[in-house]
């Protein structure tokens, strides 16, 4: 991971370097109009991912903006806090935060087991925990995050919404342990799928179902795929474990 954001910095440097040695050696465009292509050329050689090529284009043009706007050094701070509360996850597991759509919610309320005992790894806002706690009472749902912000609001609501089924756990779902639980729900990125595959297989005890939303098990066939007409045409893989 760190190698990857590297890599994203090195060009971006590389770019800022030739900028300034054109500059040095008489180009008579000003600095800031020549590293943003340079730095898109350089992502395109490097063959980075498309998004990247877009944040290495407006990466100077939004500094040069942002001092111009002179904001306090606090308004800084107080942004990459916020940033970091929403989506620290983006930084070590490549998991942003997006939430489960309801035509999801509705297919999940009528397929699981009564009584079924179901944890969210990574719940977020809480979402899936509370459309699910609304539509199916019988359900005790836990959901496990570690970014502060969703963290808190889904603690903040589960809390003042009185509802007894839906506990919300502040922490890392690496370290969550899998038994105890008949559903075991994901909606993460394709990037932690082969190792919560291996977690699930350690800790998940037989007959509990593996449900990822969006994001399938490299080389491992679900028991059961059911396509989802919604927005993002998600997907949901089912495993049904048996030892
Ligand atoms: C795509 S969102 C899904 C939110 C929710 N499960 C839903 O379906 O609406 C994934 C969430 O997983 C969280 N997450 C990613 N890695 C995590 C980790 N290692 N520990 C706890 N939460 C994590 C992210 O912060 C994000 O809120």
């Amino acid at each position: 991971m760190t190698v990857f954001y590297l890599r994203q910095l090195s060009i971006f440097a590389m770019a800022l370097a030739l900028a300034v040695l054109l500059g040095l050696l008489g180009a008579p465009w000003p600095l800031v109009w020549l590293q943003p292509p340079l730095a898109l050329a350089l992502a395109i050689w490097r063959q980075a991912p498309r998004w990247w090529w877009l944040l290495h284009l407006l990466m100077l043009p939004a500094m040069v903006l942002a001092l111009d706007a002179q904001l306090p050094a606090w308004a800084y701070l107080l942004a990459a806090l916020l940033l970091f509360g929403l989506s620290r996850n983006v930084l070590t597991d490549r998991v942003p935060l997006f939430l489960t759509s309801r035509a999801v919610l509705e297919v999940l309320a009528a397929r699981l087991p009564p009584g079924a005992r179901l944890l969210d790894l990574g719940c977020g806002t809480g979402r899936l925990l509370f459309g699910l706690a609304q539509r199916r009472p019988d359900l005790q749902l836990h959901g496990v995050e570690s970014a502060w912000l969703p963290w808190l609001w889904a603690y903040l609501r589960a809390r003042l919404a009185g509802l007894p089924q839906v506990r919300i756990t502040l922490g890392n779902l690496w370290q969550a342990p899998l038994a105890g639980h008949d559903v075991i729900y994901a909606y993460l990125s394709p990037e932690p799928m082969a190792r919560i595959w291996h977690k699930v297989q350690q800790e998940a005890v037989p007959g509990a179902w593996f449900i990822s939303n969006s994001f399938a098990v490299p080389d491992v066939q679900p028991d059961e795929c059911i396509p989802i007409d919604d927005a993002t045409a998600s997907t949901l893989f089912i495993w049904r474990l048996t030892t």
